[in-house]
């Protein structure tokens, strides 16, 4: 079993992976963080209590902060031609539902949780790194103690999503990103190189939706954004935060390259992503001394969608 801390925005994706999460056998959900993103931090979190009601997950949720780690940093606004006005594809989610978050803010229930589970615990984190971020910053120590740190963000060898530089969850905190890229913990990082070739198709969708209203939920909150995806795929969805779920139980259909990674903060290319590949050698630079991580680079897009659609099947 693999026990998982879901760091999320839910956020349409977001719903798709925690359910994926939620329903694998050998996936083993301990706790799930929330972070500001597809919508404000106070919208996230009560999507995700929203989910874990109506998905009736047993994990805790932990709330997380609601601005990036450099507060100078100026907010963008959230993405509700993608994600909706409520952050779920505008399904009409209440304002208020019941279930309290966990006292404890979301980077202190990741230190707590990874200390109480030394070496077992992989952070799945699919939204801005702005609480993996702040763990590091209150406990540095817990880098030896994290199994792995399984991200789906950045762009490294494709153009971004949020500008032609960067992906979004980059973007929105790139001081947090490299902090998190630079540590030395095990980061294996899922960006559009690989899930822009994962697409659910809204009939594929609509099929899984016969199996549990688990499924249905997920098939409805996933039509507003099939529909937004309309210009870039053919009546489907993107899948970006799956495949970093997927990678956690099947890392063998994932092509990789190891190198240190930096996150540009600041310019025109703000929150790029660039690797530098192990074995490449170039004059001293910015990359130099920092840990060596993986970056995937191929995807074996069907199987993934196989395993995905059969995960999100089970009744
Ligand atoms: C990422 O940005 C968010 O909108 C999605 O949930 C995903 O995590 C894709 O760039
Ligand atoms: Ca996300």
């Amino acid at each position: 079993m693999h026990k998982v801390i879901f760091d999320t925005d839910p956020g349409v994706d977001d719903a798709m992976a925690l359910l994926f999460l939620h329903q694998h056998p050998d996936i083993d959900l301990v706790g799930i963080t929330t972070i500001f993103g597809n919508a404000s931090i106070e919208t996230t979190t009560r999507n995700a209590l929203f989910l874990k009601k109506a998905w009736q997950i047993p994990a805790p949720v932990a709330k997380g902060v609601g601005e990036t780690i450099d507060p100078a940093r100026a907010h963008a606004g959230w993405p509700v031609m993608i994600h909706g006005h409520d952050g779920l594809g505008n399904i009409g989610v209440p304002d208020t539902v019941d279930g309290e978050p966990d006292a404890r803010p979301a980077h202190r229930f990741i230190i707590d949780t990874v200390r109480a589970h030394p070496g077992e615990v992989t952070l799945v984190a699919v939204g801005r790194m702005t609480n993996l971020a702040r763990a590091l910053a209150e406990d540095p120590g817990i880098v030896s103690l994290v199994k792995a740190v399984v991200i789906m963000g950045g762009a490294f060898d494709v153009a971004g999503n949020i500008t032609p530089a960067a992906e979004a969850n980059i973007h929105g905190d790139p001081e947090a990103a490299d902090i998190v890229m630079g540590a030395a913990w095990p980061v294996i990082a899922i960006g559009l190189d690989v899930t822009m070739k994962t697409v659910m198709t809204r009939s594929a969708l609509a099929s899984i939706a016969t199996a549990s209203p688990r499924a249905k939920l997920l098939a409805d909150i996933s039509d507003f954004y099939i529909d937004f995806y309309a210009h870039i795929v053919d009546d489907g969805m993107v899948v970006h935060d799956s495949c970093a779920c997927v990678y956690v139980v099947a890392p063998e259909l994932f092509t990789t390259r190891t190198g240190a990674i930096r996150v540009v903060c600041g310019g025109i290319a703000d929150g790029q992503t660039i690797q530098k590949a192990d074995g490449r050698a170039f004059p001293p630079s910015p990359w130099d001394g920092l840990p060596s991580q993986t970056v995937c680079t191929d995807i074996d897009a069907d199987a993934v969608m196989a395993l995905i659609t059969e995960t999100l099947s089970r009744v």
